[in-house]
């Protein structure tokens, strides 16, 4: 993993070896980006928006989720290049996820004003599911242990870098670019219906109450644990004897892992960089 903290971005090859390909990929007008941190709701959303868009197709049957909604960042020589998937969906629109801090974003969504949707999680319940998802995805660093882990989060030394500047860069572009659809897990969590009422208005999407009663339902935790087209058990790069994908899928995860000192000195730290007051997230509901 390469990390500078005054320049860079922490990265692993997986995500920086396509760079070029990336940076001049040709959005379509009509794409939809979700953008994450990782291990803030990516699979949630891209669920919903594919049951949305396509929900009364067959593929939802066979085909998973990663491969329904291409991820653009991803290259593995000879195996898997996110560009690739992009420009070989079938579906109309295309929906594109990345996780990308916002300027890495290539410049050609910003130019086709294409519509993104950016999902963020509460920083400590977003950390102890990133750890987690660390510890059994053979792609990604070592997790170490949970004490060393935190440290290296609060840091900024994982993979996609500083958990503050992704969600705070994010929230910035919010008020410059008018397409853009700032979206919370928690909020989620709390009334899946009315984030779906909000995504429909967003994405300018008529559906009827029937229809999205039945995302509603279909997107629900325990459902998605059970879909094996949703919960990953199909990739090769993680181990679920370690943790499964659909973890706990909670808000509050995060009490059962921080100790009182931890808290204390996260939320100090967290102070320090979450300066916006107009950025508010919940780290319970
Ligand atoms: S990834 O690898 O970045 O694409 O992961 P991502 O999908 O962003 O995040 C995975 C976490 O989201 C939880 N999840 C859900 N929570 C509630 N309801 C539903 N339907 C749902 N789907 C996914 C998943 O369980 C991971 O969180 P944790 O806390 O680890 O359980």
């Amino acid at each position: 993993m390469s990390f500078d903290p005054d320049k860079g971005v922490s990265m692993t090859h997986y995500f920086t070896d396509n760079w070029e390909n990336i940076q001049n990929f040709q959005a379509r007008p009509d794409d939809i980006l979700i953008a994450t941190y990782p291990k803030a709701g990516t699979t949630w959303v891209s669920y919903i928006l594919d049951l949305l868009y396509f929900g009364e197709t067959e593929h939802q049957k066979d085909v998973p989720i990663y491969d329904r909604v291409a991820f653009l960042d991803i290259f593995i020589p000879s195996v898997l290049s996110g560009t690739d998937m992009v420009d070989n969906l079938a579906t109309s629109p295309r929906i594109i996820k990345t996780h990308f801090p916002v300027q890495f974003i290539p410049k050609s969504f910003w130019e086709k004003n294409c519509r993104v949707v950016y999902v963020a999680r509460n920083a400590k319940d977003n950390v102890v599911s990133y750890f987690h998802f660390d510890r059994m995805n053979i792609a990604q660093p070592e997790a170490g242990d949970w004490s060393n882990y935190l440290h290296r989060f609060m840091g900024g030394k994982v993979v996609y870098g500083s958990w503050h500047n992704h969600v705070n860069g994010w929230w910035k572009k919010k008020q410059t670019y008018a397409k853009l659809h700032y979206m919370f897990y928690e909020d989620l969590a709390e009334d899946t219906g009315r984030e779906i009422d909000k995504l429909c208005c967003f994405l300018g999407l008529s559906r009827s109450d029937e229809v999205k009663k039945r995302v509603t339902n279909g997107v629900h935790f325990d459902n998605m644990k059970k879909d094996n087209m949703a919960n990953y058990s199909t990739n090769p790069f993680m181990d679920f004897k370690i943790s499964p994908f659909m973890r706990k899928g909670k808000v509050g995860d995060w009490k059962n892992h921080f100790s009182a000192a931890q808290s204390e000195q996260f939320d100090e730290d967290y102070e320090k960089k979450m300066t916006d007051v107009t950025l508010q997230f919940r780290s319970e509901i």
